[in-house]
């Protein structure tokens, strides 16, 4: 092992270390982490910058984490930007909840790119908080793994990367190991979007507001947006509860201007008025749409001719 010096200037020295105390590692493994990572990073890229690229460029970027979405369930929801930087990536990650089972967001890719090979990784989705952190930590730490060795890897997920998905947990646990992580994402179609047209509801006016909120938010907020006669509101996360969401729309006169999307885009797909199907069981693929009452929004100002 060779030994060498290098000065550095004092901000620098000074952020090192409070990281290095923040983190628990000592300096020598922090300079020679980040000497590892840059190369990871720069190897081979002597041409291209070190940032500002998107994830529509045509080169994979080694160590560079995607949250890539492929939307609600239809093969043709998945978008062409999608799919390309699924093939340029080195890795391709789907979450499971178990290894042998094919999860929800590698159906889609299946049924729209046969020719994309994918990694599972197992996530614990029930609410016991240490199972999930432990799942979260040895997903984070194998990713990591990828991204050091030099890999760019796509992590795909159910609709968007940016609204209720497994990507914020990932990114936050791959930049906890590994802060300089470059990240990006691809933009899903998501679930109310696909219910907004499949069941012909206009989610807002020119002028009308909208708010998604998950089914399990306090009940005391749902009331608020729902008093809202210009706000249009989008529950996700409702399946399991569909008839105390039902009751939360009659109580506020929205029971009628309500619309449910049971697994878009998949086997056993409904699209139906919450008040007809409120009684029912319904899956945890599931959004409600509560339109805004009709003509309530503000209109825009008339400009004169
Ligand atoms: C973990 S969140 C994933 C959201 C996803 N990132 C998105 O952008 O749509 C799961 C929730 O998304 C909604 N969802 C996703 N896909 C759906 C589908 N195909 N049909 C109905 N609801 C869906 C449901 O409300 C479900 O409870």
């Amino acid at each position: 092992m060779q030994k060498s010096s290098v000065y550095l200037p004092e901000q620098l020295k000074k952020r090192m270390q409070s990281y290095v105390a923040s983190a628990g590692i000592s300096e020598a493994q922090l300079i020679r982490d980040a000497i590892a990572s840059y190369l990871a990073d720069n190897a081979g890229q002597t041409t291209q910058p070190s940032s500002g690229h998107k994830p529509d460029d045509q080169t994979a970027i080694p160590g560079r984490l995607v949250g890539v979405g492929v939307g609600p369930g239809p093969a043709t929801m998945v978008t062409i930007e999608a799919l390309h930087a699924l093939r340029r990536a080195d890795r391709v990650i789907a979450p499971c909840t178990s290894l042998e089972a094919v999860g929800r967001a590698e159906t889609i890719l299946r049924q729209a790119a046969p020719d994309i090979v994918v990694e599972r990784m197992k996530f614990v989705m029930q609410p016991d908080h240490k199972a999930r952190a432990d799942a979260l930590q040895i997903v984070s730490q194998q990713i990591h793994d990828y991204l050091q060795a030099g890999d760019e890897v796509a992590f795909i997920t159910l609709g968007d990367p940016n609204m209720y998905s497994t990507v914020s947990s990932v990114f936050d646990g791959v930049l906890a190991l590994r802060p300089h992580t470059k990240t990006a994402t691809v933009p899903g179609i998501m679930a109310f979007q696909t219910l907004a047209s499949k069941g012909d509801v206009m989610l807002t006016d020119e002028q009308q507001t909208l708010v998604v909120l998950p089914a399990s938010a306090p009940q005391d907020v749902i009331a608020a947006e729902l008093a809202n006669p210009e706000r249009t509101v989008v529950f996700y996360k409702g399946g399991g509860r569909i008839s105390a969401v039902a009751d939360q729309l009659e109580s506020a006169d929205r029971l009628d201007n309500a619309m449910l999307g049971e697994l878009l885009g998949m086997a056993g797909e409904q699209v139906a008025p919450v008040a007809d199907v409120r009684d029912r069981p319904a899956s945890y693929l599931s959004c409600v749409i509560a339109q805004a009452p009709k003509g309530a929004g503000p209109k825009p100002e008339t400009k004169p001719q």
